[in-house]
């Protein structure tokens, strides 16, 4: 069976202790806290992102491994699950990955310029409700030679302001490349949110950020470490399909080539979770793995109607520890 994992020989596991930064109301509705007792910000996800996880914390959390060495997200997006065990307080190293250079550039300055980005975004947080300064911005990627002259720290405050006032937080490029999102309307964007950013930077800290392919991404990943796979998902039907997260989409070859991956780092002895949409397709792909359906709702989808709650599947390449989960 595909859960009853080999012993692993490293000494250096880090137990994520019980949540401490999650909270619920009457309702059992799960709250995230902003911030610790001494009243200072735990990180949050500092993007909205297609496919994004914060409404699923709670679930996943419970299918977390209970210990592990190193963590990657090769498809990191806004990073829901990382940002999570950081303030659970878990304080290890960390491997962030995507595809999308506007996005590893922004996480990459947080990081290691997080005053130029401040600076930055003042700028733009005096027009954040001006229509023709949005399209004047989000036209700089028009011109690619004076685009790629940019300072990163540029580049970086231009990609959060554009997400915090595009229609709905997509991320959609064209394929010359080009942001195409109309502007969003939104009443009071929260452009400048410096206490998220410090906490979000200091979370970042030793955090390798890369920009590369999953595969090669992953190359590092070794016995005892925690791989959450969490891929653009096959659409549900031929017409569904949001995969513009960067100019190239996400093929059915891209899922047959992760399956091979997933059962490669579990032979590595990695503990591995992926999330996916329930089709027949991606079953297919992992039988015989511990797999969940779970309702999620769609909260951004380039069309209204495909939005409200679909069946998600989590797959894990080991039994979670709250067996009452399993099928
Ligand atoms: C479903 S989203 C991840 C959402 C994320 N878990 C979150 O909480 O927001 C998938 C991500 O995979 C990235 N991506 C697409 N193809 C990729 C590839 N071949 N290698 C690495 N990342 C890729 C996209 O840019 C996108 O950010």
């Amino acid at each position: 069976m595909f859960w009853q994992k080999r012993e692993r020989g490293c000494g250096s596991f880090f137990a994520l202790g019980q949540p401490r930064a999650v909270q619920r109301s009457g309702s059992g509705v799960l709250l995230v806290q902003r911030k610790n007792k001494q009243g200072k910000a735990l990180p949050q996800p500092v993007v909205k992102w297609a496919g994004g996880k914060g409404q699923l914390l709670d679930r996943y959390s419970r299918v977390f491994p209970p210990a592990f060495n190193a963590y990657h997200e090769p498809f990191a997006g806004g990073a829901a699950v990382f940002f999570a065990i950081r303030r659970r307080g878990w304080s290890g190293k960390a491997y962030l990955n995507d595809l999308n250079p506007e996005l590893i550039n922004l996480y990459v300055v947080i990081r290691d310029n997080f005053p130029a980005l401040m600076e930055e975004l003042k700028v733009h947080e005096a027009h954040k409700n001006n229509r023709d300064y949005y399209y004047e911005v989000r036209n700089w990627d028009r011109n690619p030679r004076q685009f790629s002259r940019l300072s990163p720290a540029k580049r970086a405050a231009r990609t959060l302001f554009l997400n915090k006032t595009c229609y709905n937080g997509l991320y959609r490029v064209n394929r010359s490349d080009y942001f195409n999102v109309p502007f969003g309307r939104i009443k009071n964007p929260r452009v400048l949110d410096g206490d998220n950013l410090q906490a979000v930077s200091l979370a970042l800290q030793d955090v390798s950020l890369t920009c590369r392919d999953f595969e090669v991404a992953l190359a590092a990943a070794g016995p005892g470490d925690f791989v959450y796979l969490d891929p653009p998902y096959q659409p549900l039907t031929r017409t569904a399909s949001f995969t513009a997260y960067t100019r190239d989409s996400f093929s059915l070859l891209d899922q047959q080539r992760l399956a091979r991956l997933f059962a490669e780092l579990e032979q590595r002895g990695c503990w591995v979770m992926l999330s996916n949409s329930y089709t027949p397709e991606i079953q297919a792909l992992y039988q015989g793995y511990s797999i969940q359906v779970v309702q999620a709702s769609r909260a951004i989808n380039s069309r209204t109607e495909g939005r409200g709650p679909v069946e998600e599947m989590l797959i894990t390449s080991y039994r979670p520890r709250d067996q009452s989960l399993l099928e």
